[in-house]
């Protein structure tokens, strides 16, 4: 029924299955009046939209049309159709005329393709007494509502909408309790009185509560959330669908959205965007004209900005490049920027999703990168390295660093440490942003060549450097005298030093290549793979290595896009022999064992278990319950993933080991 095809943090780009067709999300539903609609939105863009069953319900008229027609034809749309279940009222007038029973066999009778149960919207910062209360009550119609519908077989799917107000462990509650349900969807709701006041930090600490005791297999829908602005954020943060009168609410108003802020008519010179209403009318233009014809085109330009917004936030998540638009869109509002840096503290949550590599750069928008799960994933991989006894520490020049190192290390070290140099015992690593500390020997991996950042050119970059650093002082003392150096002699004079002393970085590939499986797979794996008689081809046009050889028996190969370690049959049994359960390792039951031996692709439902730090893309033993290797492959998903997911692939088997 949701199908994930490509993700960026908890972003992703899916497809809804509904029996009027299928909906690629993240997507925007409009908001249709069942009487009042004036707006075609399906001609904009809509793929989906929403109304409301209890609107219809009330009105004798609308009801009786309904359930003669369906809803398809009542409103004029033959896509896929949500509707809502009169919450909205309940919550503005705090009474409905509808049970929680009637309004779920209502929405199956007029056919419509997702209905809702009667939740209790919650509004934010009341009593705990009250929030508590109000979830009962949600909770239980959530699973009166699922028991109804199955036990009536009924066709539609089901929204559980997650409630708990602004108190978080209610919000994570509610989610476990809904996930067990089984719901289609789950939408999280309330959340529009904390958009309007400008409570974005909130709103990150509501929705990330609540989506991460919600299963990934399911879409999430950020119920009321119809301002472009924040679209990006929340699709970074696993929302899936979107919903909103706003497109016709603020054109009411002669209010423009834009992904920047909204904009007053009144106060306009220029059009905001290009969008065909913006490229044929002027401002005048628009305030010359009659009130409904001025509020349609607006409402136009509102759809356009929208769904412009989504495709751009898909493409973003298919580049791998959605956390450099979201930084951008945040910078938007002080309140936006406020809630992307408390997305920060959910750093870990984020990187658990993230793939491993990208297709796009690494691209750093300001400090707020530093949180992104590339940062987060090189520090913790850092810190698990073992220590040398010596550090040297370098500016940073072109990357990869490696390849511009040359020469040999004089007295300047000395000046930091007064120590001798021993080269052998002697980690040299760069001193970077946003990653820190890159060791030179892994620094053609993704992302730590394939990124970018203004250069650090002064003496208060290297101060919010080490302050960034304190992360590892405990580990690297040296990296603070370093960076006293650098403070002491200005960095111009730092980089000169270092360049008339020659540095002595001596490149070796067998080194390199066991550094990079330590990092890839575990402390360890260098040893374990790249032993025998070692030979490397190089790329003959960029010099890099391509494939490594035991003799003349192929180990691995080098992905030219990340710098990766490709298992091959001799380089996964080498693996599999050397680093312990369950590293690396995708378990799987008895009865897919034929089928992965013989290199068929493994899908996530004959998944047992598997180890917790596999991410997308990363390269993976194939096993059976007692260890035994059955083959080897790349991951489409992360461990949480594949251990949640009960459809689809898991991994891409490269071969058998039959
Ligand atoms: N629309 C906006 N917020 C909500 C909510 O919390 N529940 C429901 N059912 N609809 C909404
Ligand atoms: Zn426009």
């Amino acid at each position: 029924m949701f199908e994930i095809k490509a993700k960026d943090n908890r972003g992703r780009v899916g497809v809804l299955k509904t029996r009027h067709g299928d909906v690629k999300t993240p997507n925007l539903m409009p908001v249709i009046h069942p009487r009042k609609q004036v707006i075609d939105v399906a001609k904009y863009g809509a793929d989906i939209v929403i109304t409301n069953a209890y609107l219809i319900y009330k009105d004798e008229d609308l009801k009786k049309e309904a359930i003669e027609k369906g809803l398809h034809e009542l409103i004029n749309f033959d896509g896929p159709i949500m509707t809502d279940s009169g919450s909205f009222q309940l919550s503005v007038y705090g009474d409905v005329e509808i049970t929680n029973k009637e309004v779920i066999e209502f929405q199956e009778l007029i056919k419509t393709d997702i209905g809702t149960s009667l939740d209790v919207p919650t509004a934010p910062f009341v009593t705990r007494k009250e929030a508590e209360d109000d979830l009962e009550i949600t909770l239980k119609r959530a699973k009166e509502a699922v028991e109804y519908k199955n036990k009536q077989n009924m066709e539609m799917l089901l929204n559980s909408v997650v409630q708990g107000s602004t108190f978080l462990d209610l919000r994570q509650k509610c989610g476990d309790e809904l996930t067990k349900l089984g719901a289609d969807l789950y939408p999280i709701g309330a959340v529009v009185p904390l958009m309007e006041s400008y409570h974005y930090k909130e709103l990150v600490d509501v929705v990330m509560n609540s989506v991460s005791h919600l299963p990934d297999s399911v879409p999430r829908h950020l119920m009321g959330a119809g301002h472009p602005m924040i679209f990006a954020l929340a699709v970074a943060m696993g929302c899936d669908l979107f919903d909103s009168a706003a497109y016709i609410l603020y054109a009411e108003d002669d209010r423009l959205l834009s992904t920047r802020g909204t904009f007053k008519l009144e106060n306009l010179k220029e059009m905001p965007c290009s969008c065909e209403v913006c490229c044929r009318y002027t401002p005048d233009d628009l305030r010359a004209m009659p009130k409904e014809k001025r509020r349609d085109l607006i409402a136009q330009h509102n759809l356009n900005v929208s769904f412009a917004e989504l495709r751009l936030i898909r493409q973003a998540i298919y580049d791998g490049s959605l956390m450099e638009l979201v930084e951008e869109r945040c910078r938007a509002h002080p309140k936006l920027l406020e809630a992307v840096r408390q997305l920060g503290n959910y750093k870990d949550d984020l990187e658990k999703y993230d793939p491993r590599s990208k297709k796009s750069a690494f691209f750093y928008t300001g400090p707020e990168s530093l949180y992104r799960s590339e940062v987060v994933r090189h520090i913790k991989k850092l810190r698990k390295m073992p220590k040398k006894r010596d550090l040297i520490v370098l500016p940073p020049s072109r990357k990869p660093y490696s390849k511009f190192i040359r020469g040999k290390l004089g007295d300047f070290y000395i000046y930091g440490s007064e120590q001798e140099i021993d080269l052998d015992n002697t980690d040299f690593m760069v001193l970077d942003v946003p990653f820190g500390l890159v060791p030179l020997d892994i620094d053609e991996i993704y992302p730590l060549s394939q990124n970018d950042s203004p250069k650090i050119h002064d003496v208060s970059s290297i101060e919010f450097i080490e302050d960034f650093l304190s992360e590892f002082v405990e580990y690297y003392e040296q990296v603070l005298i370093h960076s006293k150096i650098i403070k002491d002699l200005g960095i111009g004079l730092y980089n000169k030093c270092l360049s008339d002393l020659d540095i002595v970085y001596k490149k070796d590939d067998v080194k390199k290549l066991k550094a990079i499986a330590d990092y890839q797979f575990g402390i360890g794996a260098g040893d374990a793979l790249f032993t025998g008689n070692i030979n490397v081809e190089k790329s003959k046009k960029t010099g890099k290595i391509r494939h490594v050889y035991d003799g003349k028996v192929l180990i691995v190969n080098m992905r030219a896009s990340d710098s990766y370690l490709i298992l091959s049959k001799e380089g996964a049994k080498r693996l599999h022999n050397k680093m312990p359960y369950p590293l690396n390792r995708v378990i799987v039951n008895k009865d897919s064992e034929p089928f992965a031996l013989d290199g068929k692709s493994v899908f996530c439902k004959f998944v047992v278990d598997c180890d917790y730090d596999i991410r997308a893309r990363d390269e993976v033993l194939i096993v059976n319950e007692e260890d035994k290797l059955l083959a080897y492959g790349k991951s489409l998903l992360s461990a949480c993933e594949i251990k949640e997911f009960e459809s689809g692939q898991a991994i891409k088997t490269r071969k058998g080991m039959k």
